[in-house]
């Protein structure tokens, strides 16, 4: 990869969080979720656009850079759903473990829990080829939804490392 191609690569990467950070200012969700937090860079950014902010990470090395009101579960999110089966998300950010099975485990989670006109953006759906180590195996979860939930619809920016949205189906103003 060139210089040239890494820089581009990074810009696509952060604006894919600010892509999160804009859709949650529109929308002013009550409940965002993010699974994978790292440094807390996106879930920072939401704070002010939310009634509440849940992150949920097996890495609690940044919690010094937490916004306060941030809800931070130290756990893998497995464990999570298994301790909040009633949650309600409004707007899950999934971008945890990057293993098709775990990436679909997480969206089905959040799906069961999505309020009516909720949104699940994933992140890294869009390869720049199938070989790429560092977005995973996220876009299989995107070709499953297309495939087999028929309920709802995507839409993927085509810009790597990728964007998914995520919404129920058939949503029309009556
Ligand atoms: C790509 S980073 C998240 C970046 C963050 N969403 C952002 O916007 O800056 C992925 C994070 O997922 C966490 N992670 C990986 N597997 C996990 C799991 N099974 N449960 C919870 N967190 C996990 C890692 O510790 C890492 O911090």
């Amino acid at each position: 990869m060139t210089t040239q191609q890494k820089k581009e690569r990074l810009r696509a990467y952060y604006e894919t969080h600010t892509m999160v950070v804009h859709a949650t200012n529109l929308m002013r969700p009550n409940i965002y979720l993010e699974l994978g937090i790292l440094d807390f860079v996106t879930i920072n950014r939401v704070v002010p656009f939310v009634q509440k902010a849940i992150g949920v990470d097996i890495s609690n090395k940044s919690l010094s850079l937490k916004h306060p009101s941030i809800e931070f579960h130290h756990m893998t999110t497995d464990e999570f759903f298994e301790e909040n089966k009633d949650l309600k998300i409004d707007f899950a950010f999934i971008d945890a473990d990057h293993s098709y099975e775990t990436c679909l485990k997480d969206f089905l989670n959040c799906e069961a829990r999505l309020n009516e006109l909720g949104i699940i953006a994933m992140h890294d759906t869009y390869p720049v080829d199938l070989r790429d180590h560092w977005v995973g195996d996220c876009w299989k979860v995107v070709k499953y939804i297309k495939a087999n939930l028929l309920q709802y619809e995507t839409f993927t920016f085509p810009i790597c490392p990728g964007l998914t949205l995520v919404r129920k189906a058939g949503w029309v103003v009556e």
